[in-house]
């Protein structure tokens, strides 16, 4: 008998739930407002719809968000010419500009759209036709590297996880988050498809629910078995449930290893260090800002406030009432146990290991 592994089947990417896919000159992004009662997906055809996806979150996660920028700029390259824009190269840059303005924490986002630049720098002699060409296969790079990222960061981390183990992640930083696979979800994949028996608590993620619209639905989808709690059960979680580990991912980690993630991150590292839980982060290396030194440098988003206050899509607070809705917090490097990248598993001291290798 053939032992058919159910996770393997069931990933949402090999369902065919993609978070975006390029087809026919169109990128087809999946609407993750919508997530989990509807699929259904954007049809872009502007680097202008990219950023309106991008900024209203119907495609996020860090890299995400770089990887739909890169389509962005092909797609602004397209533009260029049937515009018959006068100066390519300007409409590139100022598309490049447009697009990293739609969300300032996620360094990834930057990062694809330098990329790009840098490509297009390089060739500017070439005729429009032939730079938009070889920018489309410069953006199906990027999404590529991706998954293969995503896998590499699953196969290191999932050797720090016990089995059987209890696993506790906030927001989503899986497939969803990701071309496919995920980061923090990664390492949970990678375990189960090693036969390692593991079980999640996620927080909801406030006020966006990313964690129960989204990562409870994409495990659920991959048989592995979840617990949503709300953001505020984490420590009682922690204490009474067997949390063996956290794992979350990054939106940008500083030179130090402060890092940005999902808002109340800094928080539930610091109930892991109280009850000397190991508090792993996943991402890929593009999530590193060597030209920031430490966490004050990350520069933090702050959402409408309307997300707080009419959350659930009824009004819960009182009108005139005032809110602080910033969307990132800051962990500090101290809190952090390792970091997983597609390198492998950087220990502290950070410094070092982020830069010149892995350590410990
Ligand atoms: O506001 P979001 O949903 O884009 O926030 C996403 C997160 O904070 C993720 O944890 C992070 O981007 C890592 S995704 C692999």
């Amino acid at each position: 008998l053939v032992k058919l592994n159910p996770l393997k089947r069931m990933l949402i990417m090999e369902l065919g739930v993609k978070t975006m896919e390029w087809r026919g000159g169109r990128l087809f992004i999946l609407d993750q407002r919508l997530l989990p009662t509807e699929i259904r997906y954007l049809d872009c055809v502007s680097y202008k719809q990219v950023y309106d996806a991008i900024r209203s979150l119907a495609v996020r996660g860090a890299p995400a968000i770089g990887v739909a920028a890169g389509y962005g700029m092909a797609l602004a390259a397209w533009e260029a010419i049937d515009k018959k824009a006068e100066n390519f190269s300007k409409f590139l840059s100022q598309a490049g500009d447009y697009l990293v303005s739609s969300r300032p924490t996620a360094v990834n986002l930057s990062w694809a759209v330098q990329r790009i630049n840098r490509l297009a720098d390089q060739h500017k002699r070439l005729a429009p036709q032939k730079m938009s060409a070889l920018i489309l296969a410069e953006a199906e790079k990027i999404e590529q590297e991706d998954v293969a990222q995503c896998k590499k960061i699953g196969e290191w981390g999932e050797s720090l996880l016990p089995s059987p183990c209890t696993v506790l992640t906030h927001c989503n930083a899986g497939s969803l988050a990701t071309a496919g696979y995920g980061t923090a979800l990664g390492v949970i994949y990678a375990a189960v498809l090693r036969g390692k028996r593991v079980q999640v608590f996620c927080d909801e993620s406030r006020p966006l629910l990313q964690g129960s619209r989204l990562t409870a639905w994409e495990l659920m989808q991959s048989g592995i078995p979840t617990t949503i709690i709300c953001d505020d059960m984490a420590a009682q979680v922690m204490r009474d449930k067997g949390v063996d580990l956290v794992v979350v991912g990054a939106d940008r980690i500083a030179g130090n290893g402060d890092f940005a993630n999902k808002i109340g991150t800094y928080g539930l590292a610091a109930l892991a260090h109280f009850h000397s839980i190991p508090f792993y982060v996943a991402a890929p290396t593009s999530t590193i800002d060597f030209s920031i030194d430490s966490g004050r440098g990350i520069p933090i988003e702050e959402r409408d406030p309307a997300e707080v206050t009419e959350g659930m899509g009824k009004r819960t607070a009182p009108y005139g009432a005032q809110v602080y809705n910033p969307a990132f917090d800051i962990t500090p490097a101290e809190l952090v146990t390792s970091f997983i990248t597609e390198r492998g598993i950087h220990r502290p001291p950070f410094k070092t290991s982020l830069k010149d290798g892995l350590s410990g």
